[in-house]
C-alpha cells in the first residue's frame, strides 16, 4: 500500500468485497493500492504489481478496440468514466474476461490526482451476480466520497450501471470461447 494515498482511503478500500485499483494520473499509471480482491482475482502478490502498469494483465491478447477507449478516457480529463470488456490472463495464465470500470479521484485543486478502477471476472459469472457487484460497485463509490473527501479527494463520475446483464456475461462467455479455442487450435 502506498504512503502517499490518505490512511483513511487505504483502510476502506483494501478490504473491499470487489476488486479495486488505485494508480497515479501522472506517467505511465504506475499502481499505488489495490484491494485484497484484486489480488485474489488475478493470482499476482502486491509486490508483483504495485509501481507498475495494470497492463500487465493483458499479456499477449491484442485488445484493440478496449485499449484505445482506455488511453482516450485517461487522455481526456473531461470524461468522468469509462466501462469497458478486456481480455485478461491471470498470473498462472489463465484468460477471463474483465469489466474494467474507471474514473478519478480528483484533487481539490483540480488536478487529477489519482486513477480509480474495479475489475470483474464477467465470463465466469452469471447475470445476477454481475447486477450485484454492480451495486456493490456504486456503494463503493458512494461509501468512499466522504471519506476523500476528508482528504480533500472528490470522487468524480457516477456509476454507469450495466443495463443489460444478461447480454454482458453472454458476450463475455463468447469473447473466452473464442479466445480458448484460438488456444487448443
Ligand atoms: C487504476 C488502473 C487500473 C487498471 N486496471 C486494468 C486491468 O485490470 N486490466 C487491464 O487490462 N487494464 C487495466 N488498466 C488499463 C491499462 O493500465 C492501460 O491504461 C490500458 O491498457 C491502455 O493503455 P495502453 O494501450 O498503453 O496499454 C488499468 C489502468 C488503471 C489506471
Amino acid at each position: 500500500m502506498n504512503p502517499d494515498l490518505p490512511a483513511a482511503l487505504l483502510d476502506y478500500l483494501r478490504p473491499s468485497r470487489v476488486a479495486l485499483a488505485i494508480a497515479s494520473a501522472e506517467g505511465d499509471n504506475h499502481l499505488l493500492a489495490v484491494s485484497d480482491r484484486f489480488f485474489a482475482l488475478t493470482g499476482y502478490d502486491p509486490d508483483e504489481l504495485i509501481g507498475r502498469n495494470c497492463r500487465l494483465l493483458q499479456k499477449t491478447a491484442a485488445n484493440e478496440e478496449p485499449r484505445a477507449r482506455l488511453r482516450e478516457f485517461l487522455g481526456n480529463p473531461a470524461q468522468e468514466n469509462v466501462r469497458t470488456l478486456i481480455v485478461n490472463f491471470r498470473k498462472d495464465g489463465t484468460p477471463f474476461v474483465n469489466l474494467l470500470y474507471m474514473s478519478r479521484l480528483r484533487s481539490m485543486g483540480g488536478k487529477p490526482s489519482y486513477i480509480f478502477a474495479s475489475q470483474f471476472d464477467v465470463s465466469r459469472s452469471q447475470p445476477d451476480l454481475l447486477s450485484d457487484y454492480d451495486q456493490e460497485l456504486g456503494q463503493t463509490l458512494r461509501r468512499m466520497t466522504p471519506i476523500a473527501s476528508e482528504a480533500g479527494i472528490v470522487v468524480e463520475g457516477t456509476l454507469l450501471t450495466i443495463a443489460n446483464s444478461a447480454a454482458t456475461v453472454a458476450q463475455a462467455k463468447m469473447m473466452l470461447a473464442a479466445l480458448e479455442s484460438e488456444e487448443s487450435a
